[in-house]
């Protein structure tokens, strides 16, 4: 049986498997520039955080009704159950969708068909976490949030993802105050490829709740402490790390400083599909990797329910 754990930093167009990326296409008459889903594997050999987006952003194409939402989401559910995720925060990137013509209602209520009765089919409860694009303009985010409002209710959070050398949270100060503003939660990638300043950016000018990877936290001791202080919780993803080279080996990733260290981290997959692994996966492979026993992983694991957006009641429900 694995380990209960709560999956709290996950793409849904990350979870895209070769087969339903090639499923998809038919259904929609899309073509791929790929001729079989080997093919397409053979292409997931990425340098950068960039040389993934490019790709990422390009499967998207053949995700255009509620269906193929709704489809996604239940695929990544269903494999998520038996890896032994309870509840799970899923982000998802709408300007992604519209930029090619798909309406961000059709993404939405998509999406949370399948959230919706994930309970009851897969044994997990769901929160969804709407991203904004940040080598788009501040102006596009401002607008996506807008085009958002008559779906508030199927929404926890706000999160800031793609491309981020170059791209810093305070472009963002203005769309992140309307989302407090609304009630959402808020987190930012931060410090994956960036610098420890975008970390403090997003705690001190977005007011986040939450940082997503975080890991370039460890060059800066006044940042750890500030983090370490305040309880603020950091979703890490070793398999990711490596695959985008953020970390050279597993071996070398600095999850077991950064638990030494009293941060609170948890472990999560960011783009399964194309970066070798779930969330037991992920949990697996530190496993083998690091020097963390049986207390660490049981840690990380209660950690994901601390960290969750989720009253204690919940959390003790899920876990
Ligand atoms: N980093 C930034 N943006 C992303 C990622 C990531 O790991 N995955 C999907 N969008
Ligand atoms: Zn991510």
């Amino acid at each position: 049986m694995p380990i209960p754990k709560a999956e709290l930093h996950l793409h849904i167009e990350g979870t895209l498997e070769p087969e339903l990326a090639f499923a998809l296409a038919e259904r929609n008459g899309v073509q791929l520039p790929y001729a079989t889903t080997d093919e397409l594997r053979r292409a997931y050999s990425f340098t950068d955080l960039q040389s993934f987006l490019d790709l990422y952003y390009a499967l998207m194409a053949v995700l255009r009704t509620e269906d193929d939402f709704a489809d996604l989401a239940d695929a990544y559910l269903a494999r998520a159950a038996g890896q032994g995720v309870r509840h799970a925060e899923i982000f998802f990137d709408p300007q992604a969708h519209t930029a090619r013509g798909v309406d961000i209602g059709t993404v939405i209520e998509g999406l949370a068909r399948a959230l919706d009765r994930s309970e009851e089919r897969h044994g997990i409860t769901t929160q969804l976490i709407l991203c904004f694009l940040r080598d788009e303009s501040a102006e596009s985010a401002l607008d996506t949030l807008k085009a958002a409002a008559p779906y508030l209710h199927h929404l926890s959070a706000v999160g800031l993802d793609s491309a981020e050398v170059g791209n810093p949270p305070s472009k963002f100060r203005e769309v992140y105050e309307a989302a407090a503003e609304a009630g959402l939660r808020r987190v930012a990638h931060a410090g994956e490829e960036g610098p420890p300043s975008y970390i403090w950016e997003a705690l001190d000018i977005l007011g986040v709740q939450r940082v997503d990877h975080g890991i370039r936290c460890v060059e800066d001791p006044a940042l750890v402490a500030r983090l370490v202080r305040d309880r603020i919780p950091l979703t890490v993803c070793p398999l990711s790390n490596v695959r985008l080279r953020c970390v050279d080996t597993l071996a070398d990733h600095p999850l077991p400083r950064m638990l030494d260290a009293g941060l609170l981290v948890t472990v999560s997959s960011d783009d399964p599909a194309y970066f070798g692994g779930y969330a037991g996966d992920n949990f697996d492979a530190v496993r083998h990797a690091l020097p963390l026993d049986e207390d660490a992983l049981r840690t990380l694991a209660r950690n994901s329910f601390l960290a969750a957006f989720l009253d204690a009641d919940e959390a003790r429900r899920a876990a």
